[in-house]
């Protein structure tokens, strides 16, 4: 099967901090769904800035290792190269444009695109995620958490992206909408063959909805493999999968490393 990304002993640093990657090493197949899952703190979204670019906008450095797209090193390649080369990026905490309209924002992800695709292209977004055409005129500062989580989405989909790099898309919504929005992701995976990691703190859901899992602990990768096969390891059950005898249930993330963000 061919790779779309490969990350190969990664060291990431911050600026007077000490190693916050330290040799990580991570594929995505080809149409394939990634899920990176880690405690607060543990490393998921430096490793999605490095990945796309951005490390140096927040003070980090690779200080080893390479990443891959499609056999070509991106590492030190600006935003816009990778783009256009088939990567697209969910940040966390959203970030859409809150003063343009739900359209203007899907016609910022649509800049790449040759004018007579943009139509098509913003029609198919608007089919996955029907809110949006309801809201399109409005803007993006009005609408709940869910619909800007789906404008997020959507303004990274409307290129076609080969690669969907998307950290927490659950935080702070509710599961019933994190349901919704994961299952439309499936229908994309599944209808365009986009390859996707997917960074969540949310190990029930993630473990669900992806192939293959990588478990972050500080700085290192300390677990991978299918994903059930990670789903029915001890380890992730007692920290991550809610199998405490307190607080079982709903799955939200335990923290296995809380002290390392002291
Ligand atoms: N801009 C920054 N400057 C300095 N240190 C940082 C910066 N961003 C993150 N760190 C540190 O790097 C480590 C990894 O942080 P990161 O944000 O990648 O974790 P995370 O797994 O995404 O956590 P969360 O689940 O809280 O989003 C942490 O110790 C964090 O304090
Ligand atoms: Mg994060």
């Amino acid at each position: 099967m061919n790779t779309v990304l490969e990350v190969k002993d990664l060291s990431v640093a911050y600026a007077r901090k000490g190693l916050a990657l330290d040799g990580v090493c991570l594929a995505v197949p080809q149409g394939s769904i990634v899920a990176l899952l880690g405690a607060n703190g543990a490393g998921k979204t430096t490793l999605i800035r490095a990945i796309s670019g951005l490390l140096s906008l927040h003070g980090g450095e690779v200080v080893a290792g390479d990443v891959l797209m499609q056999g070509q090193p991106v590492l030190g390649l600006p935003s816009h190269r990778l783009v256009r080369m088939g990567m697209a990026q969910v940040p966390e905490g959203r970030l859409v444009f809150k003063q343009l309209s739900v359209e203007e924002n899907l016609e910022v992800g649509a800049a790449i695109l040759p004018r007579s695709a943009v139509r098509e292209r913003m029609d198919a977004v608007y089919q996955l995620f029907p809110r949006l055409l309801e809201r399109r005129k409005q803007a993006a500062g009005w609408l709940s958490g869910g619909e800007q989580q789906m404008l997020a989405l959507g303004r990274a989909l409307v290129a076609r992206p080969h690669l969907l790099l998307v950290d927490e898309l659950s935080l702070g919504l509710a599961p019933l909408i994190v349901e919704a929005i994961y299952k439309q992701l499936r229908v994309v995976g599944e209808t365009l063959g986009t390859s996707m990691l997917i960074v969540e703190q949310n190990a029930k859901l993630a473990l669900e909805f992806a192939a293959t899992a990588y478990v972050l602990e500080r700085g290192r990768i300390v677990l991978s493999g299918p994903a059930a096969e990670v789903a029915a390891s001890k380890a992730i059950h007692e920290s991550y999968l809610g199998a405490r005898r307190e607080g079982a249930g709903k799955g939200r993330a335990v923290a296995v490393n809380e002290e390392s963000n002291a």
